[in-house]
């Protein structure tokens, strides 16, 4: 048995963590193991890694410093957590990951996409999601909604040609891979995303019986 790995994806204040609770409930409904993780971070030495990542510091952090942080992180979240969880045939849900590398690093820092990908299948080998939902909407909007939340991370701190790059690298890979991407218009009102998700279970459902 193999499980599902179903990843969530977009930029800070888009809905993944809401979203994630919610689909997470519709398929515990329907008797299937769910596990919920996110990235960076998904067990206790990947969450302190992802302290370094996201607490500003008085020192520029090298982009390729960044870089290697995420997959460190990502190498024992996968050890830890993803890979026992597919194993026994549980589905994943998680809050970000390696496309939030492209995006992100990529994207936002301009690091080769060929050296992220050279770094995805060192720590990843040939497991990528099964499927990944990208929560998409204006960078304003997205903006607004972190920012109401409090103190700003490292990432939150960047300019807006940064979210711009962030947001342009998540809709290429949605529009690369329409297969495995799943582009959902996050600045709709919460119902309304949840009605699309609503209209996607019965794939995920699917995919579940393999
Ligand atoms: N579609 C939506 N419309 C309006 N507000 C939303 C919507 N989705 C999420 N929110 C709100 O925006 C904030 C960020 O949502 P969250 O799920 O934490 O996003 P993320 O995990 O992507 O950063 C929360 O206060 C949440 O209630
Ligand atoms: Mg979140």
């Amino acid at each position: 048995m193999t499980g599902l790995f179903i990843t969530l994806e977009g930029p800070e204040g888009a809905g993944k963590s809401t979203n994630r609770e919610y689909l997470a409930e519709c398929l515990r409904a329907a008797g299937i193991e769910v596990v919920l993780t996110r990235e960076p971070g998904g067990t206790p030495l990947a969450e302190r890694i992802r302290e370094v990542l996201l607490a500003p510091v008085d020192e520029v952090m090298n982009p390729d410093t960044e870089l290697l942080l995420v997959f460190a992180a990502r190498a024992q979240h996968l050890a830890e957590v993803i890979r026992p969880a597919l194993a026994r045939g549980a589905v994943v849900l998680c809050d970000r990951f390696t496309d939030s590398t492209y995006a992100y690093q990529g994207g936002g820092r301009g690091l080769s996409l060929a050296r992220i990908a050279t770094l995805e299948t060192f720590v990843q080998g040939d497991l990528r999601p099964d499927l990944t939902l990208i929560f998409d909407l204006p960078v304003e909007v997205g903006l607004a909604r972190a920012s109401a939340r409090g103190r700003l991370d490292r990432f939150e701190l960047e300019g807006r040609a940064f979210f711009d790059a962030v947001r342009s690298a998540f809709l290429a890979r949605a529009e690369a891979d329409p297969s495995r991407y799943v582009l959902i218009d996050a600045a709709q009102p919460l119902t309304q995303v949840q009605r699309s998700l609503d209209a996607l279970l019965p794939r995920l459902l699917e995919l579940t019986r393999g």
